[in-house]
């Protein structure tokens, strides 16, 4: 059977009983997946025509009789039963995501863990046949009053290193080993990456390690969402051995090819890096190295180890140079990993006096509030909604994706890249509600009003566009012929549930950091606004929906991709890499499951 992808002319084999979203993952042709291909997101629609399995009950809710007519399936329902032709609507394309990778740049003193040793040694005679090794040991104690450790590489290039420039050579040391012996002055530069594994994008930037100078920046959307958009998802793919190899294969396939576009751009090669440091969440991290994270979604979610690992890059392996050092910065629970250590560290609220308190939300919710004294932290599997999943018309900060709304009289938007709307971001989703309340068009409950209720409020052009009744009542965002591909977009009365669900669990959980520390809103005198959070939601609007509580006394501060800029600052500082061994011994967890008063919390903050 084969199967024929349009636009893209793909052709893959299909094995018997197999879904066109396997066939497609497969022969690698990206496909929207948001709920990783258990049938309950609908956004994985395409047109198929061909001999097919029969329509499943989930493709029936999720596609209208006009879309089925058309010959929708849902690509991880339709099974092809021959040869079939799949066409894939723009709006199920995996596309190019907006990237958070300017981060915040944050002062630091160089601390290089990666350094130059020049030597001059004196050649051997037959009166003294020195070993080079020897040679290198006697000169290490004249000059830095200690032996070195070499690793087999650097012993391997010693020999012709030695001799090549008149015994004037180059020991390159990472950490306590010295991996490369060079001729002269050694290399040009000596590279390094930072890498922000996050659930959706994946980031590396390429500095120089003996200046801080930031080379080069560059970013892939995580290949992993191909099985699934949410952490809980890849965790369920990974139940399998070739599941976890699968999953782990494409987060090193990433990181490779940032590795690769990062060093063409400065005319070096992969193999020129020497170290690199990455942080993510506590299942990014266990994928990456290939651990099953099982555990991770099941009570009492515990993680297999939280400690910084430093590995050797042929252990993973990733292609820079063999015996680069890879750092992966400690994890601090199962469900708040080392990303969130990079945002305690790049924002410094371990060290401060005032009270402050760092909000980090992607696919995710993550928090930390305190000082010098106590830090506490505690997650929420909030950030789906932000990121366009479980929204109706959700989807990723993407071209095409509303990231702007206001409401006045009417409603107006506006789109990423000034293409035609294809979905609505968290940031336009933030923005939307917010406006719905501020306009009268949201009950504080979070019911969408009646049309008359509108009309009655001198809001006729908002009155026209409710929709439906009761639970079913939509507010018409897009008309059909603004949207991409004829489509409108309505926010639906389920949409506005599922954002209070969201707003409810980061409210309920910064309720509760604040209980547990004896504080209160009026203590805290910073907020730090990471992730997609600081750089593109709205604080107005956050504020207005109760996403967090008024903090009067408290100054608000972007510090965009905090948990890159931790990973950079790791990886020119090891006075900074050993800070982040600290705040782990600093901070507390909190575990919000199970506990009684996050529910009394939990439901109050859905509230607008
Ligand atoms: S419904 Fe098919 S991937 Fe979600």
């Amino acid at each position: 059977m084969r199967i024929r992808f349009q636009p893209y002319g793909v052709r893959a084999e299909a094995e018997a009983g197999a879904t066109i979203l396997q066939v497609a993952q497969q022969a690698g042709v990206e496909i929207e997946a948001v709920c990783g291909g258990r049938g309950t997101c609908g956004k994985c629609r395409v047109i198929a025509r061909g001999p097919l399995g029969p329509m499943t009950e989930r493709e029936q809710d999720a596609l209208s009789p006009t879309e089925v007519e058309q010959g929708y399936r849902l690509a991880c329902q339709a099974v092809a039963l021959g040869d079939v032709d799949v066409v894939i609507p723009e709006e199920s394309r995996l596309s190019r995501v907006s990237i958070l990778s300017a981060g915040a740049s944050e002062e630091i003193e160089l601390d290089p863990w990666v350094r130059r040793i020049p030597l001059r040694l004196s050649a051997a005679t037959l009166e003294d046949q020195l070993p080079d090794l020897e040679n290198v040991q006697r000169a290490a104690e004249a000059t830095l009053g200690h032996r070195l450790v070499l690793t087999l590489g650097a012993l391997q290039q010693l020999p012709s290193a030695l001799r090549q420039d008149g015994g004037q050579l180059t020991l390159i040391q990472v950490d306590d080993e010295v991996v490369m012996a060079h001729a002269g002055a050694g290399p040009e530069r000596l590279l390094g990456v930072a890498f922000d594994i996050g659930t959706t994008t994946i980031v590396g930037y390429l500095l120089d390690l003996e200046t801080g100078e930031q080379l080069a920046v560059s970013s892939r959307l995580n290949p992993q969402t191909r099985y699934g958009d949410d952490v809980v998802s890849r965790i369920a793919h990974a139940g399998t051995p070739e599941g976890l190899r699968a999953l782990q294969q494409a987060v090193l396939g990433a990181m490779q090819a940032i590795i690769a576009a990062d060093t063409a751009e400065i005319g070096a090669a992969p193999r020129d890096v020497l170290a690199v440091v990455a942080v993510g969440n506590t299942t990014m991290h266990h994928l990456l190295l290939g651990i099953d994270p099982t555990a991770l979604a099941q009570a009492p979610y515990v993680p297999v180890a939280t400690p910084a690992l430093r590995l050797r890059a042929c252990e993973l392996p990733l292609d820079v140079y063999p015996d680069a050092a890879i750092w992966l910065l400690p994890n601090i629970a199962g469900w708040v990993g080392a990303d969130t250590v990079g945002v305690i560290l790049s924002s410094r609220l371990y060290q401060q006096d005032e009270l402050g308190l760092a909000i980090d939300i992607g696919t995710n919710g993550e928090m930390a509030l305190g000082s010098r004294e106590r830090l506490l932290t505690c997650s929420t599997a909030a950030g789906p909604a932000f990121e366009g999943a479980q929204i109706s018309c959700g989807m990723r900060a993407a071209d095409g994706a509303i990231d702007r709304v206001e409401i006045d009289h009417d409603v107006h938007w506006h789109t990423i890249g000034e293409a035609q709307p294809r979905g609505v971001c968290g940031s336009g989703l933030v923005d939307l509600v917010a406006g719905m309340l501020k306009s009268g068009v949201l009950h504080p409950s979070g019911r969408i009003e009646a049309p008359e209720t509108l009309i009655e409020a001198g809001r006729p052009k908002l009155a026209r566009r409710i929709v439906g009744e009761g639970r079913s009542r939509q507010l018409l965002l897009v008309e059909p012929n603004d949207g991409a591909g004829g489509r409108g977009l309505t926010i639906t009365q389920r949409d506005v549930r599922e954002l209070q669900l969201a707003k409810g669990a980061i409210r309920a959980g910064i309720e509760i950091l604040l209980r547990e520390l004896g504080a209160s809103a009026d203590d805290v005198r910073v907020v730090y606004l990471a992730g997609a959070f600081g750089n593109y939601i709205s604080p107005e609007s956050a504020l207005t929906i109760g996403l967090m509580p008024s903090l009067p006394n408290a100054r608000l501060v972007p510090i965009g991709n905090a948990a890159g800029t931790g990973a950079r600052m790791a990886l020119l500082s090891r006075a900074e890499l050993e800070n982040a061994t600290r705040i782990l011994e600093h901070v507390r967890y909190l575990e919000l499951s199970g506990r009684p008063d996050f529910q009394a919390h939990f439901a109050e903050a859905m509230l607008f």
